[in-house]
């Protein structure tokens, strides 16, 4: 039993090893949250700073405002990333609910007009981990999926390249049921700016699975199911990821979506990589993994380095690993430091 353990991880640290070119094309370099390791998450700013470091697409999550305006958010409460608590005018909004089975309490978009949110300014998520990124707090306002499609094609006219869009749908059943659903909006908003077909560069993602069966009645543009190693979707309690990741459940997926997007523990399980991209391959679905980071309390032990976690661990090593179990594409929050560690393997 030891012995195959060792054996797989020899065999896993050799595929490290091997040039990419020699073995599968490279991954498409997915933006997480925009550079987000660099500047706070979902700002034009962090999406910016990811397509001059060349990602292939950049990743807004997105939530709705109380006037149904796609705004750029991680989770639709905003406590931890804005300013949003020093805003007196707004303490009234301050309220306690449940979110796909969570309590929570703090300011939520679904309460704010745009005209209120855009008074806001982002805040780093992670300041105890990414202290140098606090300089960047208090500067840029939370970021509309219009700014966001205007952006992309200012930067593609400057760069002369395709830029792509990768967006979530955050808390969908959720919104739907206060009558501020997401696809109407999100379908609306990339068709106005060319975004149509299956060729179009353009992957919709999501942990829940009936917005996706929605929208792939309603749309060619491709799209992705979102899996974790744990729990299930939240508009289907008694399911579970792992069910969903038999080759049954690949199947059934593929009857919707193009893709899968698993965190990478799904890819690379202590003892090595599983059988997933295999066998979702197996099933015609593409591999699309989160999420790739530096800093040492991100990565598995053997990346890790130094004593400090706030240290960043042998990323390049990480990168290489996860890209050599043939993933399609990878979502980082360090894309320029992905692509540094796919070229130089070149
Ligand atoms: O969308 C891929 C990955 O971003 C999923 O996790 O929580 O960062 O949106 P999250
Ligand atoms: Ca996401």
């Amino acid at each position: 039993m030891i012995g195959r353990g060792l054996a797989r991880i020899g065999l896993y640290l050799l595929m490290s090893l091997i040039p990419l070119s020699a073995v599968q094309a490279e991954p498409i370099l997915i933006a997480h949250r925009g550079a987000s390791g660099e500047r706070p998450e979902h700002t034009l700013a962090a999406y910016e700073r990811a397509i001059d470091q060349g990602a292939d697409f950049i990743e807004p999550d997105l939530v709705l405002t109380k006037d149904g305006v796609l705004v750029a958010r991680h989770e639709n409460e905003i406590g931890g990333t804005t300013d949003v608590a020093d805003h007196p005018e707004f303490a009234d909004r301050k309220t306690s609910k449940t979110i796909d089975g969570v309590a929570m309490t703090g300011w939520f978009t679904e309460d704010f007009t745009l005209a209120e949110l855009r008074t806001l300014r982002a805040r780093e998520r992670l300041p105890d981990v990414r202290p140098a990124n606090r300089r960047f707090d208090d500067l840029y306002p939370i970021a509309t999926f219009e700014e966001i499609l205007k952006l992309v094609r200012a930067k593609e006219a400057e760069a002369g390249r395709r830029i792509g869009l990768y967006p979530e749908t955050k808390h969908p059943s959720y919104f739907a049921g206060i009558g501020l659903p997401h696809q109407a909006a999100l379908l609306d908003l990339l068709g106005r700016y060319g975004y149509q077909i299956e060729a179009d560069p353009v992957f919709i993602q999501s942990f829940e699975v009936g917005n996706l069966k929605a929208l792939r009645a309603a749309s060619r543009l491709r799209l992705i199911q979102l899996v974790d190693a744990e729990g299930g979707p939240a508009d289907l309690p008694g399911t579970t990821y792992a069910d969903m990741l038999t080759v049954q459940g690949l199947t059934d997926i593929a009857t919707y979506a193009d893709g899968v997007g698993p965190s990478a523990a799904l890819i690379i399980a202590p003892e090595g990589p599983t059988a997933l991209v295999g066998r979702a391959h197996d099933a015609g679905l593409q591999v699309h993994v989160w999420t790739l980071r530096m800093e040492n309390i991100f990565l598995p032990a053997q990346y890790q380095r130094a004593d400090d976690p706030q240290g960043r661990g042998d990323f390049a090593s990480w990168v290489r690993a996860i890209a050599a179990t043939g993933v399609d594409g990878v979502f980082s929050d360090f894309p320029g430091q992905v692509k540094a560690a796919l070229e130089s393997v070149r």
